[in-house]
């Protein structure tokens, strides 16, 4: 038979999870394959499998999952350093990079994931890509709402020679207002028409910018890559 997404998310998420020991300190990841893992590290800790974990949540959303799971939760004030991160991307490239916050936790996930001594990325395989950002996806910006079009213009001018074109996360279920990230900002989606070619030139650019929180490419941060396929799993490792 042939597996759902959802049921390849899963498969990753488990897959993870093996990873989690007990007296760990876990980064938990946001998004639809990021919530089996936590909802597996919950299992495992009610069964008993697991013990003394402590949990730092990457997302407001998260921290809820994981309080009615029961996990104990903390931060990076108590936890400078997190043993293992497990989370999801929208994008996959051959070295490991990543685009993430196509959910708007981006900024969270940064500093956990920034923090952590592993962190395994968990994704189906329709998350794999040849380039960040190509085929008319979206990398996420964080930028403070304060005059948001000045950063937003000023970001397309960083990008003019590769076409570049800004637009800001709205919620649809809100009448279209600006959709507010956990940190109280806003999300500029950045959409290139050329290829972005060097990632770390671009990321430093765009972090310049005054204005600009973070951004959504995370490079050089995975150290394992685990993909569900229709044909198995695939772990990749740094
Ligand atoms: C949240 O901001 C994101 O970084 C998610 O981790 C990413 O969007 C993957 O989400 P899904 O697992 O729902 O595809």
């Amino acid at each position: 038979a042939v597996l759902t997404q959802d049921e390849l998310k899963k498969i990753a998420a488990y897959k993870a999870v093996e990873y989690v020991e007990s007296n760990m300190v876990i980064g938990l990841g946001t998004g639809s394959t990021a919530k089996h893992a936590v909802d597996r590290i919950g299992e495992l800790l009610l069964q008993g499998k697991l013990k003394s974990i402590i949990g730092i949540p990457t997302s407001k959303k998260t921290h809820e999952q994981a309080l009615s799971l029961g996990i104990p939760l903390s931060d990076l004030n108590s936890y400078p350093v997190v043993d293992l991160a497990i989370d999801g991307a929208d994008e996959v490239d051959p070295s490991l990079n990543l685009v993430k916050g196509r959910g708007g936790s981006l900024l969270r996930e940064k500093m956990v994931e920034g923090a952590c001594k592993k962190f395994i990325v968990i994704v189906d395989e329709s998350k794999l890509v040849d380039h960040l950002g190509g085929s008319g996806f979206a990398i996420p910006v964080e930028i403070v709402p304060f005059c948001w079009k000045f950063t937003a213009a000023g970001l397309m001018k960083l990008f003019d020679d590769i076409g570049c074109r800004a637009e800001l996360r709205t919620c649809p279920e809100k009448n279209g207002k600006p959709f507010v990230t956990d940190n109280g900002n806003y999300i500029v989606n950045l959409y290139f028409q050329h290829d972005i070619g060097d990632l770390k030139a671009a990321s430093d650019a765009i972090l310049r910018l005054p204005g600009v929180v973070e951004h959504g490419m995370f490079l050089d941060m995975a150290t394992t890559v685990i993909v569900a396929g229709e044909l198995g799993v695939t772990i990749k490792n740094k």
